[in-house]
């Protein structure tokens, strides 16, 4: 499959049936799982607010888990290292354990491991990765798929516009610094991630308000202004009080965003319709680059060199 049709195949991991059972009695969730497969936490995050979610993005888990802890592990590969560790160390806490991936050692450690289609990038697999811990919260329903099926397939078609942004980052050269808003704060994150992996790009993310605080300070004055260009990601249903701290910023800081909306009126499209957008750009900047957007050797090297030096 060529990585351009990994992205598009979103509209289909939507609609991906597999789903964490989540057992009664737990009272919070942690969430292991590192770089394209960490990303499905930091969603869920975004979309579930009724108990306590921590994730964990080492080899560490938290000293409170417990035999009432659901402890998610997520690893596309199934063979990520410190993904292992914190399942091993989780279980000998007794916490309720379960796993999504598309094999490897992770598979064979978890039983209750959802089986996610080989073949993809890790980062690509985003759909397929992050539906199971939203289907087994019941976290959306099937109107929202189908519309937010429709919306991609609509980007799918329409990718002029991601194109022309990539050509814009690239003929300034210019450092992508991606903001993000409530609910969005894993889409911004994303968006860094996918201008890392895809594009071999330096990227930055932070989030509306909380860049107010901090931030801010730097935007206004900070050395080689001119070299990073400034996402915003917003939305239709955004709050008056985040609009409004869009625009003052803008005008205090003397900066210019661009802004991109998600599409539709749910959090799941909202969500999803981001993300894609994000991803084009990101692999749109890597073929303007001349770079196999696909190619994460050096991650790869790197997991190797540290396996074989145990
Ligand atoms: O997208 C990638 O290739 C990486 O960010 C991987 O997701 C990361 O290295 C973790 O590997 P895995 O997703 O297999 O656990």
């Amino acid at each position: 499959m060529e990585y351009i049709d990994e992205i598009a195949s979103l509209k289909d991991q939507i609609s991906f049936s597999g789903q964490i059972e989540v057992p009664d009695g737990i009272d919070k969730i942690v969430i292991a799982g590192m770089g394209g497969s960490g990303i499905a936490g930091k969603i869920f995050q975004d979309f579930y607010t009724k108990k306590p979610v921590t994730l964990v993005n080492s080899y560490e888990i938290p000293e409170f888990v417990d035999p009432k802890t659901l402890f998610v592990a997520v690893s596309y590969s199934g063979n990520t290292e410190e993904t292992l560790y914190a399942v091993k160390k989780a279980r000998d806490k007794g916490a309720v354990i379960r796993a999504i991936s598309s094999g490897g050692s992770l598979a064979e450690l978890v039983d209750d491991t959802v089986i996610v289609p080989e073949g993809f990038q890790p980062r690509s697999a985003v759909g397929y990765l992050t539906i199971p811990l939203l289907r087994g919260f019941r976290l959306f329903g099937k109107s929202e798929v189908e519309k937010t099926k429709e919306l991609l397939v609509g980007e799918d078609m329409h990718k002029d516009p991601f194109q022309k942004l990539a050509d814009g980052i690239f003929s300034t050269k210019r450092i992508p610094v991606i903001f993000g808003t409530p609910g969005f704060n894993s889409v911004a994150y994303r968006w860094k991630t996918q201008f890392n992996e895809n594009a071999k790009v330096l990227a930055y993310s932070t989030s509306f308000p909380e860049l107010n605080h901090n931030d801010t300070m730097a935007l206004e004055n900070t050395y080689r202004k001119e070299e990073f260009y400034f996402f915003v990601l917003t939305h239709k249903q955004m709050e008056k009080e985040i609009a409004d701290r869009i625009r003052i910023t803008s005008k205090l800081c003397k900066i210019e965003m661009k802004e991109i909306e998600g599409d539709g009126t749910s959090l799941f499209s909202n969500v999803f319709t981001l993300i894609h957008k994000g991803d084009y750009i990101s692999y749109f900047l890597a073929k303007k680059r001349g770079i196999d957007p696909r190619n994460v050797s050096i991650i790869e090297n790197l997991k190797r060199e540290l396996r074989e030096s145990n």
